[in-house]
């Protein structure tokens, strides 16, 4: 990989022990993904942040560049923690996994990072960082890259934890993958029939994710997606496979900017999806599960303002039944941004909103949940594996006809 003289500087430790080590950390990524240079970045999203996923490990290795002086050195934000860092105590955690998480959080700050906590940085950009189209950027969290690269057009690889770190220190990124043209011209046509439900756009996401795996779909058909639908459909892909970009025709910026002839000319499958098709995609990917199932969790990705607004208009008037709970999951600072009636209105129902964490990253398990009811696709595809709570994927309708009753 040929690198700048500043960049040969930096990996020889001219600046310092924590860009070598972040310069190094890039360097030896490149090399292995058979990048020619390193870019310039605008923006670092950091995934990596609670303690039940990371650990002692990642205390370490933030301790490390901490003592060796590290600063981020681009608008860098940070992912969801496992827990809310004021709610901790309602949420029911451990004070000796609350004082892990806390320095965790510390420790990031001290190098610069925003402490955010969320994952849907693509709403937050007036309080974050503006990132748009073209523009290259090193983000973890898989939701949003797969965002960021199809709905904003930036660019950005499905970083890991140490690698988008390292980026946000030095502010490069290998250029290989997503930064590259020719890598983002979709591979596969997958053409949707019929009207679409929320939860559909859940089912298509996982069934492409799960199919075409290392494809890139351009997606005809759909009718007027909301944010929502694009959120949850993103995730879903980004969690049952390792897809970072879609584009939906007539949406997404570089479907509507594109010269048609490179987009046709570059898909080498056509396929057609149909209701029937994705109620057959529930039954194999999302079964119903036995036992009666006391608790809801919604917010995966964290709820946004069109998320909000839905859940407000479902649960206006009602109260949740006794034993249910439905636990939403949203940003901080996007809860601040909202109307406070809508606020107050969802939590006059019973809805216990946690800010900074979600369903997945918290130790809900440890918490004495074994099943629960989900609105989220990547939500259903996760708590199963990483918390092992039996997971119903189902319409947020249902989960408000199941847990709540009219006032
Ligand atoms: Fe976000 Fe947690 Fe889901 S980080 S995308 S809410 S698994």
């Amino acid at each position: 990989m040929e690198l700048t003289a500043d960049e040969e500087r930096i990996l020889n430790g001219g600046s310092g022990p924590a860009e070598e080590l972040a310069m190094r950390i890039l360097v030896n990524l490149g090399e292995l993904e058979g990048a020619d240079s390193l870019i310039r970045i605008v923006s670092a999203h950091i995934s990596g942040v609670s303690y039940k996923t990371g650990g002692e490990g990642l205390i370490k290795m933030l301790e490390r560049f901490h003592d060796d002086g590290g600063k981020v050195s681009v608008p860098s934000s940070l992912n969801p923690a496992g827990m809310d860092l004021d709610l901790w105590g309602k949420m029911g955690i451990d004070p000796a996994f609350a004082k892990k998480q806390g320095r965790i959080i510390k420790l990031y700050g001290s190098l610069g990072v925003e402490t955010t906590c969320t994952c849907i940085p693509y709403e937050l950009f007036s309080k974050l960082h503006p990132v748009g189209m073209g523009d290259h950027i090193a983000w973890g969290e898989s939701n949003a890259v797969i965002y960021a690269n199809s709905m904003l057009g930036a660019r950005t690889n499905r970083e890991g934890s140490i690698s988008c770190l390292a980026s946000a220190i030095v502010g490069r990124t290998p250029n290989y993958g997503m930064h590259l043209d020719e890598k983002r011209l979709p591979t596969i046509e997958v053409s949707v029939s019929g009207e679409m439900s929320a939860l559909d756009h859940d089912l298509l996401g996982a069934h492409i994710g799960v199919n075409f795996n290392s494809g890139i779909p351009l997606i005809k058909g759909l009718k007027g997606p909301e944010l929502p639908d694009l959120k949850h459909m993103g995730a879903a892909m980004a969690a049952k496979g390792g897809l970072a970009l879609y584009h939906v025709e007539g949406v997404t910026p570089e479907s509507r900017i594109c010269d048609p002839a490179s987009f046709e000319n570059n898909i080498d499958d056509r396929v057609t999806i149909s209701s029937e098709d994705l109620s057959a995609v529930k039954e194999e990917l999302y079964p119903t599960i036995d036992g009666e199932i006391d608790t809801y969790v919604i917010g995966c990705p964290q709820l946004g303002k069109g998320e909000f607004q839905r859940l407000y208009r479902s649960i206006k008037g009602k109260r949740l039944l006794p034993g249910k709970r439905i636990l939403a999951f949203t940003s901080r600072d996007l809860l601040n941004s909202l109307d406070v009636e809508l606020v107050k209105g969802v939590e006059k129902a019973g809805v216990e909103i946690y800010r900074d964490t979600c369903m997945v990253v918290s130790p809900l398990d440890m918490m004495g949940m074994s099943r629960a009811g989900t609105d989220s696709g990547k939500a259903a595809h996760y708590l199963p594996r990483m918390s092992r709570i039996s997971t119903e994927l189902m319409p947020i309708e249902m989960i408000i006809e199941n847990a709540a009753e009219p006032r």
